[in-house]
């Protein structure tokens, strides 16, 4: 067998051929299924940009239909998955609490049938439909209130910011919340993509493969970043406390939330696009303190870091337009998910049709013919 080098987090190592998303890290062009991430950020809905995902096309406009009907049939959740909810602690993370909702879906779903396309279509509108509502009801019951009933006559992401608090969203608030779920929703082989292509290899059926990838998209270095942003904001507190933050991370060789990318070597193209909503939010709504705290962090961390490609990423923007919409801090990363779980289900899919189950190797680098040494002479 041809012996690799080993690279420390697989950097630059193709882990699937994938007709998905494309991303080109120079020129910061993220493309879904070939269309460029800033159209279908104008032009496209969520769901829309689901189907796209998951079925490689633009739907027709009935086909769109049929799937958005789908989905709203699909919002409620079981009163057995909302009982076991009600035990979680409520001091436990909205991602834990959704990780282990979307494994126990499962458990309601055991017949796997992976060669049947009526399976994987009702598996992955199940799940896009379902887990908005699971976010919503954990949000709600660990503060001791009760989960809304989603409404029909409300779209995705209007239906998602009214069941977290019961109120009718802004129209601008709605669509700029669908917007961000375009954004979020697929990004090429990422650490939670992977863990879901990885485990959908084994043949397992999709709840587990949402679940592994939930657990993997919690992490500070990957999804978790958006709420760590927010907090180190609140940490810098003025303007004028930026620059001192910022070289006391350079010093201590701490990470800057928010900032630098695997495959970005210039500004994430999707922060430009979240920067832009957050300003028509701030335009609308009134003006963020954060905001300035965050522009003069991207000065600061352009002029210090610029020449190692280190920018804003993703992460570093949409904490700001979620905190103008009200939610809470530990829900970004939930949300995040929210929009993932189609990127997800579009690579369950592709990995499902050329399948070959995930066994990389390792650099054995321990010790050999070591004998046992008994208990009491260690
Ligand atoms: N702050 C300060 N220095 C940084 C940062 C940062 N945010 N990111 C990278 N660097 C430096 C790093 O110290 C290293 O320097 P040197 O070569 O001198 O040792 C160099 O840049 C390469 O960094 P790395 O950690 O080897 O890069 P990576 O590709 O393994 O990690 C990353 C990428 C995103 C995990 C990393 O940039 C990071 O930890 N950023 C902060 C956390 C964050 O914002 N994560 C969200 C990522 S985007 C969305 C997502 O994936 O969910």
């Amino acid at each position: 067998m041809m012996v690799c080098e080993y690279k420390p987090g697989l950097e630059g190592i193709p882990a699937a051929q994938s007709s998905i998303s494309y991303v080109d890290g120079q020129k910061g062009i993220l493309e879904y299924r070939g269309i460029r991430i800033e159209e279908l950020a104008e032009k496209s809905t969520f769901l829309e940009t689901a189907y796209l995902l998951i079925w490689g096309k633009l739907p027709s406009k009935e086909e769109l239909e049929t799937f958005e009907h789908e989905v709203r049939y699909h919002r409620r959740i079981k009163y057995r998955i909302r009982d076991m909810m009600k035990c979680f602690p409520e001091s436990g993370h909205p991602m834990d609490a959704l990780q282990a909702s979307a494994a126990a879906l499962g458990l309601f779903y055991s017949l796997r049938d992976l060669h049947n396309p009526v399976y994987i279509r009702d598996s992955v509108v199940r799940l896009i439909a379902t887990i908005p509502t699971m976010v919503a009801a954990f949000q709600l019951m660990r503060k001791g209130n009760d989960p809304v009933r989603p409404r029909d006559d409300l779209d995705y992401s209007a239906n998602f910011l009214y069941m977290l608090d019961e109120r009718e969203p802004d129209p601008l608030m709605a669509r700029i919340f669908d917007i961000c779920l375009i954004l979020q929703v697929e990004h090429t082989m990422n650490a939670s993509t992977f863990s879901a292509r990885v485990t959908a290899s084994t043949l397992t059926d999709p709840y587990a493969v949402v679940a592994s990838a939930v657990g993997t998209l919690g992490g500070p270095l990957h999804g978790g970043a958006n709420e760590e942003v927010i907090q180190m904001l609140e940490k810098i507190g003025s303007v004028e406390n930026v620059r001192p933050y910022i070289e006391d991370c350079l010093q201590s060789k701490s990470k800057i939330m928010g900032f630098g990318h695997r495959v970005y070597k210039v500004k994430d193209p999707r922060a430009i696009i979240l920067q832009n909503l957050a300003e028509q939010l701030f335009e609308k709504f009134g003006h963020d303190k954060f905001y300035d705290i965050a522009q003069e962090m991207e000065l600061v961390v352009e002029e210090k870091l610029g020449s190692k490609g280190i920018y804003p990423n993703i992460d570093f923007y949409s904490g700001l337009v979620y905190r103008k919409m009200g939610i809470p801090t530990d829900l970004f990363t939930p949300i995040f998910a929210i929009a993932r779980v189609a990127g997800w289900l579009a690579h369950w899919k592709e990995q499902l049709a050329e399948n070959r189950i995930f066994r990389p190797t390792q650099v054995y680098n321990g010790l050999h013919e070591i004998t046992y040494t008994p208990i009491d002479k260690r």
